[in-house]
């Protein structure tokens, strides 16, 4: 463990779980979490093959659970076949929910349209077969680069009923991250829109994608359909584009859906690692699905009178399982919301919960902090101007909620009576790993509590060993979980040399520190190796410094974190240019200039806060960066360690100085 990292704050406070919800929950009480937890221990086949049977929909059932003979290759259910799509939309047209609303879109300027389950079955028919028209199948992999939207999810869930593996790329990474997941997918269709509007601004997407393919390299992309969200224009490549209406018209509003084995990859999702290029994060179908659907379950404790709103992009992991799969699966409504949070004002989310009655609220630490700050400044936008009773769960993702944040969360917006979630998990989980249970869990404000069911959540040291209770560690996973990454898309070395490193047992290696304290709760302290955490946002710190270094001025770069009030970590980047130390106003022409660049490299979320110039960086005698150095100057403290191994001390005051 680095020692560097701080320790968190000690919290005292402990909130009981709510009665009424403790009465209706489907866990209901710590001794129901307790015996779950114990018979998942005890025979974890049966505990799993339970749930798979009971929850998943199956062309052809099960008969082996988990296969560990190729570990950490693992395979789940592996003898079973069905379709994802078809778990999310045909299981529910039999019943009352074919007609009750699954989506509430409300677009960036308030216009809000809804589908029903049997409509949006329809529509993701459609677009399978026209996708199935142009020759695709099982197996194939699509890149879906779309604005938040009923259309993105029909486009996802269409890929999905055909066996399509899909690969969704965030709208607002730049045309050049694009390009390279395009490529390292090996992606044969393209689905986007003309443009995307976020507060009030149009952003362009299908031109983003012809850049991508001015790069090279995407000649396995036979087609590109292009949704038309606001008539923007576009440019056009005869024979390769077509828009989404012509590819859907005249198409059945019935598709049969594609059984696939258990196994089957349903999607990629690129994130950030701390060595080089984002790395495609693949999840199977049926035990992905699962455990979206359980923790839906078991978590927000879903009911079928739930308006279930997360707030997350479908370009992130917590847009794939909380708001296309898992809701879906669940047969909620929920509400899909293409803008911001601060436009027309601060108070969108709590009009929108007002306005659509939500229930369930889940949205990030960012955002919240980001809405105190706001609602302090506009008094008419804070969460008490709003009526907001008809909440009854919060939850909270991407990053460690400080207390503060929790005690507003759960005050201002649960108006005490609401149990905000402090969920736990990654994009290779799949799913939540680490919450409080609504029904059950006593909470303490910062803190994720306990681990759900059927997860082994440890916190070891460097020998896989556990730590005593209060003492720092790695944050691991024992055991496999049917929702677990099943591997790093083409690059199987290193999936176990990320997750599975020899000296740790076997163990998931999640990258993240933690610490348990004497009742078992877990206090996650954020990643221990190169990746910082902006807005809830996984960066790698290599990625941007490749980003920076490829400007033709830079010569080299380093780039740490600092913690920031709202986006919990920035980023502050030392550069050494190729040409003389630049000052005052020059400084800052170039650091614009940069921070440009680096938004036109990967995206506007990796723009260093920060570029500080030097004529060097600190260095060891072998030439090894002393990045623990840089977050002490980033942070503007002193820095009282020996620095006599360095080659060049001086250069720590020269950059210093240079903020
Ligand atoms: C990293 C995963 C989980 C979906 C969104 C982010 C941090 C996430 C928490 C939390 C403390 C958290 C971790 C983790 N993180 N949730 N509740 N408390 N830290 O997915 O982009 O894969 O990032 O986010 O550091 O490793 P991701």
């Amino acid at each position: 463990m680095p020692s560097d990292i701080e320790s968190v704050l000690v919290e005292s406070r402990v909130f009981p779980p709510f009665p009424n919800l403790v009465e209706t929950a489907r866990i209901s009480g710590m001794d129901a979490y307790r015996e779950m937890c114990e018979e998942a221990k005890r025979d974890p086949d049966d505990f799993w093959r339970c749930l798979a049977r009971e929850n998943l929909v199956w062309t052809k059932p099960f008969t082996r659970v988990l296969d560990e003979s190729e570990a950490p290759f693992y395979q789940w259910f592996g003898d079973g076949e069905l379709n994802v799509a078809a778990n999310c939309l045909d299981r529910h047209l039999n019943t009352h929910i074919a007609d009750k609303t699954a989506i509430i879109f409300e677009s960036d300027d308030g216009k809000v349209s809804t589908v029903t389950y049997k409509q949006l079955y329809a529509r993701v028919c459609k677009l399978a077969n026209g996708i199935a028209a142009l020759g695709y199948k099982k197996g194939d992999c699509a890149v879906i680069y779309m604005p938040m939207s009923t259309q993105a999810i029909v486009a996802m869930l269409a890929c999905a009923r055909l066996g399509v593996i899909h690969s969704v790329v965030f709208a607002g990474f730049s045309s050049k991250s694009l390009h390279e997941r395009i490529v390292n997918v090996g992606a044969s269709l393209i689905v986007t829109a003309d443009e995307q509007v976020r507060g009030g601004k149009h952003v362009p997407l299908k031109s983003a994608v012809d850049e991508a393919f001015e790069m090279g390299g995407c000649d396995a992309v036979r087609r590109v359909i292009v949704y038309e969200r606001t008539g923007g224009k576009v440019g056009w490549t005869q024979g390769r584009d077509l828009w989404l209406r012509d590819a859907i018209a005249g198409q059945p509003t019935r598709c049969e859906p594609v059984p696939v084995n258990a196994e089957h990859p349903l999607f990629i999702l690129y994130t950030s690692g701390s060595t080089g290029k984002p790395k495609g994060v693949q999840h199977s179908s049926a035990g992905y699905l699962l455990w979206a659907l359980l923790t839906m379950r078991w978590a927000f404790d879903s009911r079928d009178s739930d308006v279930f709103w997360c707030t997350a992009d479908i370009g992130w992991v917590t847009g794939h399982s909380y708001v296309t799969y898992g809701p879906l699966a669940a047969g909620l409504t929920q509400v899909v919301f293409e803008g911001v949070p601060t436009y027309p004002d601060a108070g969108r989310f709590w009009d929108m919960v007002q306005r659509h009655k939500v229930t369930v609220f889940y949205t990030a630490p960012t955002a919240i902090r980001a809405l105190i700050k706001a609602s302090e400044a506009a008094p008419r936008c804070h969460p008490r101007e709003y009526d907001l009773s008809s909440l009854r769960i919060l939850g909270s993702v991407g990053e460690p909620i400080n207390p503060e944040a929790w005690m507003w969360y759960y005050q201002e917006v649960g108006r005490a009576h609401c149990p905000v979630l402090d969920t736990w998990w990654q994009t290779e989980t799949g799913a939540h790993m680490i919450t409080p249970l609504p029904g059950a869990t006593p909470m303490k404000p910062g803190s994720c509590a306990l681990p759900l069911p059927g997860i082994e959540a440890a916190v070891v040291d460097d020998a896989g060993e556990d730590v005593a209770p209060g003492n720092g560690g790695l944050l691991v996973v024992k055991r496999p979980w049917p929702g677990m990454i099943r591997g790093v898309w083409g690059d199987s070395a290193r999936f176990r040399k990320t997750y599975f490193p020899p000296e740790l047992k076997g163990y998931y290696v999640s990258g993240d520190g933690a610490r348990r304290d004497a009742d078992g709760y877990f206090w996650v302290m954020g990643r221990i190796d190169d990746v910082l955490n902006v807005s809830g946002h996984r960066l790698g710190t290599m990625e941007v410094e490749s980003a920076l270094v490829a400007h033709e001025i830079v010569a080299e770069a380093a780039v740490v974190g600092r913690p920031d009030e709202t986006t919990g970590e920035a980023l502050v980047a030392f550069v050494v240019l190729k040409r003389p130390l630049p000052s005052g106003e020059e400084a800052a022409a170039i650091a614009a200039q940069l921070r440009d660049w680096v938004g036109r490299e990967i995206g506007a979320i990796a723009k260093p806060r920060d570029i500080r110039f030097g004529e060097n960086l600190p260095k060891t005698r072998s030439g090894k960066i002393m990045r623990r150095l840089l977050r002490f100057i980033a942070r503007g403290e002193t820095i009282t360690q020996d620095v006599s191994t360095l080659e060049n001390p001086a250069i720590l005051e020269q950059l210093s100085k240079s903020a």
